[in-house]
Protein backbone atom coordinates (compact mmCIF):
# COMPACT_ATOMS: atom_id res chain seq x y z
CA UNK A 1 0.00 0.00 0.00
CA UNK A 2 2.67 2.73 0.91
CA UNK A 3 5.10 1.97 -2.67
CA UNK A 4 2.00 2.10 -4.43
CA UNK A 5 1.07 5.32 -2.78
CA UNK A 6 4.76 6.72 -3.25
CA UNK A 7 4.91 5.31 -6.79
CA UNK A 8 1.44 7.10 -7.56
CA UNK A 9 3.34 10.47 -6.76
CA UNK A 10 6.33 9.94 -8.25
CA UNK A 11 5.25 8.28 -12.15
CA UNK A 12 2.84 11.18 -12.64
CA UNK A 13 0.26 11.70 -15.29
CA UNK A 14 2.46 9.58 -17.58
CA UNK A 15 3.28 7.10 -15.54
CA UNK A 16 0.91 3.44 -14.72
CA UNK A 17 1.06 2.14 -11.10
CA UNK A 18 -0.92 -1.59 -11.27
CA UNK A 19 -1.50 -3.18 -8.12
CA UNK A 20 -1.56 -6.80 -8.25
CA UNK A 21 -3.27 -8.68 -4.96
CA UNK A 22 -4.18 -12.16 -4.14
CA UNK A 23 -7.51 -12.37 -1.64
CA UNK A 24 -10.70 -10.60 -2.72
CA UNK A 25 -10.29 -8.20 0.64
CA UNK A 26 -6.81 -6.84 -0.32
CA UNK A 27 -7.40 -6.58 -3.70
CA UNK A 28 -10.95 -4.55 -2.64
CA UNK A 29 -8.60 -2.74 -0.32
CA UNK A 30 -5.83 -1.62 -2.56
CA UNK A 31 -9.01 -0.50 -5.29
CA UNK A 32 -11.01 1.65 -2.26
CA UNK A 33 -7.69 3.30 -1.45
CA UNK A 34 -7.56 4.60 -5.19
CA UNK A 35 -3.50 4.84 -5.48
CA UNK A 36 -3.12 2.80 -8.74
CA UNK A 37 -4.32 3.03 -11.73
CA UNK A 38 -5.52 -0.44 -12.49
CA UNK A 39 -6.18 -3.59 -9.96
CA UNK A 40 -6.04 -6.75 -10.46
CA UNK A 41 -6.54 -10.10 -8.54
CA UNK A 42 -3.82 -12.74 -9.55
CA UNK A 43 -5.01 -15.59 -6.82
CA UNK A 44 -4.76 -18.69 -8.75
CA UNK A 45 -3.05 -17.24 -11.90
CA UNK A 46 0.39 -19.08 -13.28
CA UNK A 47 3.43 -16.58 -13.30
CA UNK A 48 3.00 -16.75 -17.38
CA UNK A 49 -0.67 -15.48 -16.60
CA UNK A 50 0.84 -12.95 -14.90
CA UNK A 51 3.31 -11.86 -17.29
CA UNK A 52 0.27 -12.06 -20.19
CA UNK A 53 -1.74 -9.61 -18.12
CA UNK A 54 1.08 -7.40 -17.54
CA UNK A 55 2.02 -7.45 -21.23
CA UNK A 56 -1.53 -6.37 -21.95
CA UNK A 57 -1.99 -3.41 -19.48
CA UNK A 58 1.54 -2.18 -20.32
CA UNK A 59 1.09 -2.83 -24.09
CA UNK A 60 3.91 -5.12 -24.51
CA UNK A 61 6.27 -2.52 -22.54
CA UNK A 62 6.73 -4.46 -19.42
CA UNK A 63 7.15 -2.86 -15.70
CA UNK A 64 10.03 -0.26 -15.13
CA UNK A 65 10.18 -1.62 -11.44
CA UNK A 66 8.49 -4.51 -10.06
CA UNK A 67 8.08 -4.38 -5.69
CA UNK A 68 7.65 -7.72 -4.59
CA UNK A 69 5.61 -8.35 -0.98
CA UNK A 70 4.03 -11.30 -1.42
CA UNK A 71 4.78 -13.85 2.04
CA UNK A 72 4.58 -16.73 0.23
CA UNK A 73 7.80 -19.01 -1.71
CA UNK A 74 7.46 -19.15 -5.38
CA UNK A 75 6.76 -15.67 -6.16
CA UNK A 76 10.24 -14.76 -7.93
CA UNK A 77 9.58 -15.56 -12.28
CA UNK A 78 6.61 -13.34 -11.59
CA UNK A 79 8.19 -10.43 -10.51
CA UNK A 80 11.34 -10.83 -13.57
CA UNK A 81 8.68 -11.77 -16.03
CA UNK A 82 6.64 -8.74 -15.50
CA UNK A 83 9.98 -6.54 -15.70
CA UNK A 84 11.45 -5.36 -18.54
CA UNK A 85 15.24 -5.76 -19.09
CA UNK A 86 17.65 -3.34 -17.50
CA UNK A 87 13.93 -2.94 -15.24
CA UNK A 88 14.35 -3.57 -11.90
CA UNK A 89 12.81 -5.74 -9.84
CA UNK A 90 12.78 -5.45 -5.70
CA UNK A 91 12.47 -8.11 -3.56
CA UNK A 92 11.35 -7.26 -0.15
CA UNK A 93 9.74 -10.23 0.78
CA UNK A 94 11.57 -12.72 3.64
CA UNK A 95 10.29 -15.71 1.26
CA UNK A 96 12.50 -14.66 -1.84
CA UNK A 97 15.05 -17.13 -2.51
CA UNK A 98 18.12 -15.94 -4.50
CA UNK A 99 19.04 -19.14 -5.81
CA UNK A 100 15.43 -18.99 -7.68
CA UNK A 101 15.63 -15.75 -8.61
CA UNK A 102 18.93 -15.03 -10.03
CA UNK A 103 18.73 -18.66 -11.76
CA UNK A 104 15.50 -17.95 -13.06
CA UNK A 105 16.42 -14.94 -14.46
CA UNK A 106 18.89 -16.05 -16.06
CA UNK A 107 17.40 -19.10 -17.44
CA UNK A 108 14.61 -17.02 -19.16
CA UNK A 109 17.51 -15.02 -20.46
CA UNK A 110 15.99 -11.83 -18.53
CA UNK A 111 18.78 -8.76 -17.54
CA UNK A 112 16.75 -7.38 -14.91
CA UNK A 113 18.25 -5.50 -11.78
CA UNK A 114 17.18 -7.13 -8.81
CA UNK A 115 17.88 -5.79 -5.21
CA UNK A 116 17.23 -7.93 -1.96
CA UNK A 117 15.12 -4.84 -0.08
CA UNK A 118 16.45 -4.31 3.64
CA UNK A 119 13.42 -2.40 5.62
CA UNK A 120 16.57 -0.18 7.20
CA UNK A 121 16.35 1.43 3.69
CA UNK A 122 18.10 5.43 3.81
CA UNK A 123 14.80 7.32 5.10
CA UNK A 124 12.35 4.30 5.42
CA UNK A 125 11.02 6.10 8.82
CA UNK A 126 10.51 9.97 7.64
CA UNK A 127 8.92 8.12 3.96
CA UNK A 128 6.68 5.88 5.87
CA UNK A 129 5.51 9.06 7.94
CA UNK A 130 5.05 11.19 6.15
CA UNK A 131 2.66 8.91 3.71
CA UNK A 132 0.56 8.57 6.41
CA UNK A 133 0.78 12.02 7.60
CA UNK A 134 -0.35 13.01 3.66
CA UNK A 135 -2.98 9.94 3.30
CA UNK A 136 -5.88 10.10 5.73
CA UNK A 137 -7.24 6.66 3.98
CA UNK A 138 -4.11 5.00 4.21
CA UNK A 139 -3.48 5.84 7.76
CA UNK A 140 -7.24 4.84 8.51
CA UNK A 141 -6.17 1.19 7.00
CA UNK A 142 -2.86 1.03 9.24
CA UNK A 143 -4.93 2.43 12.30
CA UNK A 144 -7.62 -0.43 11.76
CA UNK A 145 -4.90 -3.12 10.83
CA UNK A 146 -1.85 -2.27 13.62
CA UNK A 147 -2.86 0.22 15.55
N1 LIG B 1 13.32 -7.13 3.50
C1 LIG B 1 13.10 -6.80 4.78
O1 LIG B 1 13.93 -6.22 5.47
C2 LIG B 1 11.77 -7.15 5.38
C3 LIG B 1 11.52 -6.91 6.72
C4 LIG B 1 10.27 -7.24 7.23
C5 LIG B 1 9.29 -7.78 6.41
N2 LIG B 1 9.58 -8.01 5.10
C6 LIG B 1 8.57 -8.53 4.18
O2 LIG B 1 7.63 -7.53 3.92
C7 LIG B 1 6.46 -8.14 3.38
C8 LIG B 1 5.23 -7.46 3.91
O3 LIG B 1 5.10 -7.75 5.28
P1 LIG B 1 3.66 -7.83 5.91
O4 LIG B 1 3.81 -7.94 7.37
O5 LIG B 1 2.83 -6.73 5.32
O6 LIG B 1 3.20 -9.25 5.38
P2 LIG B 1 1.74 -9.77 5.16
O7 LIG B 1 0.73 -8.93 5.83
O8 LIG B 1 1.76 -11.23 5.48
O9 LIG B 1 1.54 -9.50 3.62
C9 LIG B 1 2.08 -10.28 2.65
C10 LIG B 1 1.23 -10.25 1.40
O10 LIG B 1 1.38 -11.56 0.85
C11 LIG B 1 0.16 -11.91 0.29
N3 LIG B 1 -0.03 -13.37 0.28
C12 LIG B 1 -0.13 -14.19 1.33
N4 LIG B 1 -0.34 -15.46 0.92
C13 LIG B 1 -0.38 -15.42 -0.44
C14 LIG B 1 -0.55 -16.40 -1.46
N5 LIG B 1 -0.71 -17.70 -1.16
N6 LIG B 1 -0.50 -16.00 -2.74
C15 LIG B 1 -0.30 -14.69 -3.06
N7 LIG B 1 -0.15 -13.72 -2.13
C16 LIG B 1 -0.18 -14.08 -0.84
C17 LIG B 1 -0.91 -11.29 1.14
O11 LIG B 1 -2.01 -11.02 0.30
P3 LIG B 1 -3.48 -11.44 0.75
O12 LIG B 1 -3.75 -10.77 2.05
O13 LIG B 1 -4.33 -10.94 -0.35
O14 LIG B 1 -3.50 -12.94 0.83
C18 LIG B 1 -0.27 -10.01 1.64
O15 LIG B 1 -0.67 -8.88 0.91
C19 LIG B 1 6.54 -9.62 3.72
O16 LIG B 1 6.77 -10.32 2.52
C20 LIG B 1 7.74 -9.71 4.65
O17 LIG B 1 8.43 -10.92 4.46
C21 LIG B 1 10.78 -7.70 4.59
Amino acid sequence: MLCCYEAKKRVGVTGKVIGIANSPKSTQRIKDLGFCDIVESAAGMTPVQIYEMVEKLTNGKMADVTINCVNVPDQEMTAVLCTKDDGIVYFFSMATSFTKASLGAEGIGSDVNMIMGNGYTKGHAEFTLQELRESPELRKIFEELYA
